[in-house]
């Protein structure tokens, strides 16, 4: 290899119909490097990764990879070449179990040819071991948690033993405690001369593990800076052209009366949880992965069996038996699990956004189109949705935007009490103040909400109140009107001991 770089995009431009996702990028990457890209929602960063990867390719443009051109006929050609990424949206096959997807289409043969399930079990268990996290690898891929899916997406990157390793968001699904682990093995990766190329709209990780960070814009990149010459609110104008400066809007001076009262709730894991719920208030749900947090509040809407405890809503005593009676009821769901549980792939955008309303855009025999359009149109102005028109299929959007479109379908159900599982997972710096306004201009309307969310500075900044879920308990309620607390006292009261953050890569140099 001549030169200090190992992988090169040379004005590579990507159009689809109706969009032009990247325009003339060009960018290097060094081995040994964790390279950040980060951009807004729809800004390419996906795509450009699908092209180094061979899902895509380029409209025009050339790649280059250890000083020659590299034309990539499709993924498996990638991975051969040694370039493996980790999908934003998991490509996991749910009826295989986790070795098989490991190995898919390179599985170890006996001598007799056929597939050696033993040499790849063992394979596995190794890696995972490697990076210290426990999964059933006979356990097929769709009984997994999206934490162990995502887990499952690494080990099968690691396997390959590639040269370049992108990871298109792989922290969106972690914990604080697997982040460090994840952080552990990019750290390896690093010392070993890989090049990783890192996608996250978590500005703090960028911070924490990138050596250098390039910023997408509508396609085009904006910069290619060393990280520890940056600064966030610098960062943060790249990305999104204009000051932000605080994202979270202040709490709400409105509390009013209790409408939801849960009395020592039992379901599963579950184990005794009581809580309330005013109106106007948004009462956010912390803990680690695992410490009950969706349990929580997928036993309240009725989606698990309540083996004790009760629930009074709007003051009387209320069971609901499966999610569509808590609907009824008034209350809306957001799922985590936006790919399987929230988008409807193959439909429009909006079909998606009005489906579970479609009563009101029915006419006697027909649904009336117009409406359902104007209705549409109206969301994605309002939430500021990238799309290239409204009959664009939405899973060809990107993960941000599907995010959005599923908020718009709550919305339009004008709930009285939304509960959002992970509000604003893969979604940019600027469209988060956005929903968080949202979600505001909500409690302000007297609405409640109930908030599971992993982001501890989310938790902190939009939570009246905090509970904190521990091993299937509540750990406590914490009242933020009284004071602001800190992602140490929340993290020590979900792990049951003292806890301190990991420090970020920077801070060091600048208090020499
Ligand atoms: N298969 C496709 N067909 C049509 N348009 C597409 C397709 N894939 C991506 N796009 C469009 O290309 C643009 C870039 O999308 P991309 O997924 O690369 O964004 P991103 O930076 O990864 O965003 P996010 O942060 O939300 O994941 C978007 O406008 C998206 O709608
Ligand atoms: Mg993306």
């Amino acid at each position: 290899m001549n030169g200090e770089y190992v992988l090169e995009f040379r004005k590579i431009s990507k159009d689809f119909p109706g969009v032009k996702a990247l325009a003339d990028v060009s960018m290097s990457f060094k081995p040994g490097e964790v390279h950040a890209l980060v951009g807004e929602n729809g800004a390419g960063k996906s795509t450009l990764m699908k092209i180094l990867s061979g899902v895509y390719q380029p409209s025009a443009g050339e790649i280059f990879y250890k000083d020659e051109k590299l034309v990539l006929q499709n993924p498996h050609h990638a991975q051969t070449a040694g370039i493996s990424i980790i999908f934003q949206e998991f490509s996991l096959i749910n009826t295989l179990d986790v070795t098989e997807n490991v190995f898919l289409n390179r599985e170890p043969r006996t001598r007799l040819g056929l597939f050696d399930k033993k040499k790849a079990a063992a394979m596995t268990r190794e890696l995972l071991d490697s990076i210290g996290i426990e999964i059933d690898i006979s356990a097929k891929v769709r009984d997994l948690s999206v934490i162990e899916q995502q887990t499952v997406e690494i080990i099968k990157a690691l396997s390959i033993d590639a040269d370049i390793i992108i990871m298109d968001e792989p922290s969106a699904a972690l914990s604080d405690k697997e982040l460090t682990k994840l952080f552990g093995i990019i750290n390896k990766l690093r010392e070993d001369g890989k090049t990783v190329i890192y996608i996250s709209h978590m500005l703090e990780e960028v911070f924490s593990i990138a050596d250098r960070v390039t910023v997408l814009k509508d396609g085009r990149v904006m910069a290619t800076e060393n990280v520890c010459d940056l600064n966030k609110d610098q960062l943060v104008r790249l990305m999104v052209g204009r000051e932000i400066g605080d994202i979270y809007p202040e709490l709400s001076g409105n509390i009013g009366a209790v409408v939801m009262e849960a009395e020592g709730l039992s379901s599963g894991k579950l184990r005794g949880v009581s809580m309330d719920l005013r109106e106007g208030e948004i009462l956010g749900i912390a803990g680690i992965a695992g410490a009950g947090r969706s349990a929580l509040v997928e036993t309240i809407l009725g989606m698990n069996p309540l083996t004790s405890g009760s629930l009074r809503f709007k003051g009387k005593p209320a069971v609901f038996r499966n999610i569509r009676q808590a609907i009824e009821a008034g209350f809306c769901y957001i799922h985590s699990d936006r790919k399987n549980k929230g988008i409807i792939a193959p439909e429009s955008i909006s079909v998606n956004t009005t489906i579970t309303n479609l009563g009101e855009y029915t006419g006697r025999w027909l649904i009336k189109r117009n409406e359902e359009t104007r209705v549409t149109k109206q969301q994605v102005e309002l939430l500021g949705t990238k799309v290239a028109n409204l009959n664009q299929k939405i899973e060809d959007l990107s993960g941000g935007n599907q995010q959005k479109v599923l908020i718009s379908r709550a919305l339009l159900k004008k709930p009285d009490i939304y509960v959002i599982n992970e509000p604003t997972r893969g979604i940019d710096v600027g469209a988060k103040h956005e929903i968080y306004r949202i979600m505001r201009d909500l409690t302000a309307q007297g609405k409640s909400i109930i908030m599971v969310s992993s982001e501890l500075p989310e938790v902190i900044g939009m939570s009246d109140r905090i509970l904190v879920m521990n091993q299937g308990f509540s750990a406590g309620i914490l009242d933020q009107h009284k004071k602001t607390y800190t992602e140490e006292e929340i993290l020590s009261l979900a792990v049951g001991h003292e806890y301190q953050l990991p420090a970020g890569g920077c801070d060091d140099e600048e208090e020499v």
